[in-house]
């Protein structure tokens, strides 16, 4: 189950190979609708796209959802910055994921499926055309009609609907939910769209039982997750560990900061959660835990910051990132993912007073919820989580404008 234990895979897995593993033994005959359906439910498995929906209860949804025919779709949007877990599982291990995906099509019934993936990730699609064809070769996509379609590397394109309107020739803009993909997704029609890493789990499930996936993990969230560690530790690279694991044994797998540089903050799962600070190393690693903690865990982007590292302008980049990948088409998000990063900017330059972060709050709560994707409320966790951990820092950049930090910030988010 541990699919890089050593943190970085090393071997692309072959077609031969994959199917000396077990690869493809979940025939239909074995593996009925209703089987998949039962066996992925009780496993508890929850996406690992970032919002962790569980997946029987989507599938479920879109299986009873009369409407036809139903489509799947294998989100490799995959542009969260850090991300690069997909890439990983595409690019070592195809089979794996297109079963999954098979798999997937067959529990909800669906005559076609689309992996959707990143435009930049040549590799990924030559290994999925090759993987396709071998597989279709073998018999094992019988009816099932599998396509692979480019996504826009734009951060917004990976939101579920976005892709769906992508696929269907359109822009990337996320629609208005409900409906929810699950009911009215491809073109009106029920839609079970899984991230890569989601899927990569359905044939190890299958062939294994739900009863050992669920010794991984914890009651609650069972299983495991791949995390992607940056270049500022001593070994970068996708790491899967179970859920529950405490955050410590993750960075000292990672090596530490490099330079033997002092840890100061955590960011668990990407852009959108809020920070962690360096005596938050024994938080094990899993929805709940984090989310006692104060923070969430995201698609698995975990981020280390050093001693270092000045605060406001780690802040400041977030929220510019959040402004630039709006899409603009609901008027709440661009007004305040706009505002959120100039009051940073003046923070930063020093022209901003105190007073100005009390208005942060103000215009988060304002705007919660009232964007037609999760988007318009990814800048709250950072920004909030900042100016309270780190509240000395803000105020000395609102004083003068200065940074007591002899090392500029990481040039990416
Ligand atoms: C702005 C934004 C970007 C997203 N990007 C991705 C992405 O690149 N890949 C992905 O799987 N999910 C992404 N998601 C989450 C998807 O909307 C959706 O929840 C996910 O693909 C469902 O798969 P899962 O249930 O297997 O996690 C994004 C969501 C938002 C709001
Ligand atoms: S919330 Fe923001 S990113 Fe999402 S659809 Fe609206 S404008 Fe676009």
């Amino acid at each position: 189950m541990i699919l890089f234990p050593e943190g970085r895979p090393t071997k692309r897995q072959s077609f031969e190979e994959y199917r000396a593993s077990g690869g493809y033994e979940s025939a239909p005959e074995k593996f009925s609708p209703q089987t998949i359906l039962e066996e992925v439910t009780e496993s508890g498995l929850r996406g690992r796209g970032g919002a962790g929906f569980p997946v029987g209860k989507k599938w479920e949804i879109a299986r009873t959802t009369p409407t036809t025919p139903r489509y799947v779709v294998c989100n490799a949007g995959e542009d969260e910055p850090g991300s690069f877990k997909d890439r990983v599982l595409l690019e070592h291990h195809p089979h794996l994921v297109l079963e999954g995906t098979i798999l997937a099509a067959r529990a909800i019934e669906a005559d076609s499926a689309y992996f959707y993936i990143n435009e930049t990730y040549a590799d990924c699609v030559s290994r999925m055309t090759e993987a396709i064809a071998e597989a279709t070769a073998a018999g094992y996509l019988r009816s099932l009609k599998v396509s692979i379609h480019r996504a826009p590397t734009v951060y917004v394109a990976g939101e579920d609907s976005a892709a769906l309107e992508v696929l269907e020739g359109k822009a990337a803009k996320p629609r208005q939910k409900p409906p929810y993909p699950a009911t009215a997704g491809l073109f009106g029609k029920p839609t079970a769209v899984n991230n890569v890493e989601t899927l990569a789990n359905i044939p190890l499930i299958l062939r294994n039982g739900a009863s050992w996936f669920r010794r991984y993990g914890t009651a609650e969230s069972p299983g495991t997750m791949i995390f992607c560690l940056g270049d500022e530790m001593n070994s970068p690279g996708a790491y899967e560990f179970p859920f529950g694991t405490p955050l410590r044994q993750l960075y000292d797998a990672g090596g530490g900061l490099k330079n033997g540089k002092t840890l100061k903050a955590i960011l668990p799962g990407g852009p959108s959660c809020a920070f962690l600070t360096s005596d938050q190393l024994d938080t094990p690693l899993d929805p709940e835990s984090c989310k006692r903690a104060g923070t969430t865990l995201g698609c698995g982007v975990m981020r280390f910051y050093s001693e270092d590292t000045c605060m406001v302008v780690e802040t400041l980049r977030i929220a510019q990132f959040f402004a630039r990948e709006s899409c603009g088409q609901c008027p709440a998000c661009r007004m305040e993912t706009s505002m959120l990063a100039t009051m940073l900017e003046r923070i930063n330059e020093g022209k901003g007073n105190p007073a100005l972060f009390d208005q942060f709050q103000k215009i988060l709560d304002f705007n919660r919820g009232k964007g037609f994707c999760a988007l318009i409320n990814m800048p709250g966790p950072p920004i909030t989580s900042a100016l309270r951990l780190f509240r000395d820092e803000f105020e000395e950049h609102a004083r003068t404008g200065t940074c007591r930090y002899a090392l500029p910030a990481r040039a990416d988010v």
